[in-house]
């Protein structure tokens, strides 16, 4: 990732045991695409119209580092100080996917309930359930989400 941004909000960021959790749901079409390792183009738009914070990310990363890690305001409110840290149990995360659903990471166990339990609009991901970038990533792929999404 080119740009990194300390903030006390992502110094606690999930394990990969936390992640590796997961639980395939249907067949990626992402397998098919793989080719060379590739850097991601990753906007971030917040929901009440602000400026959108544009970065790379070049390693596998969890999308929720990478928003905190670029200054964006992935929550809003008391969420701020309340949020799990990113273990996948408060579903204050989210994002709207608008391009790019296809280079995040499947769908966790975590996000499936919160899909089960209507929390989780088409399109939305708890963003600190997802990897993006590393070797899956496509030449110039781009990935594009709204933060704090309109419920
Ligand atoms: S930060 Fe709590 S579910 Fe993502």
């Amino acid at each position: 990732m080119s740009l990194s941004i300390a903030s006390p909000a992502s110094a606690v960021r999930p394990s990969i045991a936390c992640l590796s959790r997961r639980r395939p749901v249907g067949r990626s079409s992402r397998s098919q695409m793989r080719v060379e390792a590739a850097s991601v183009k990753v906007t971030i738009t917040p929901s009440d119209g602000g400026e959108s914070i544009t970065t790379t990310v070049d390693t596998a990363s969890v999308l929720r580092t990478v928003i905190l890690d670029t200054g964006a305001q992935l929550y809003g409110g008391m969420d701020r100080l309340m949020n799990c840290g990113g273990m996948g149990n408060c579903g204050t995360c989210l994002v709207d996917v608008v391009e790019g659903a296809d280079l995040l990471s499947e769908q966790t166990e975590a996000e499936l309930r919160k899909v089960k339990a209507g929390k989780l609009k088409e399109g939305w991901r708890m963003s600190c359930q997802c990897l993006v970038g590393g070797d899956a990533a496509p030449e110039g792929a781009e990935l594009s989400v709204v933060v704090r999404p309109k419920k």
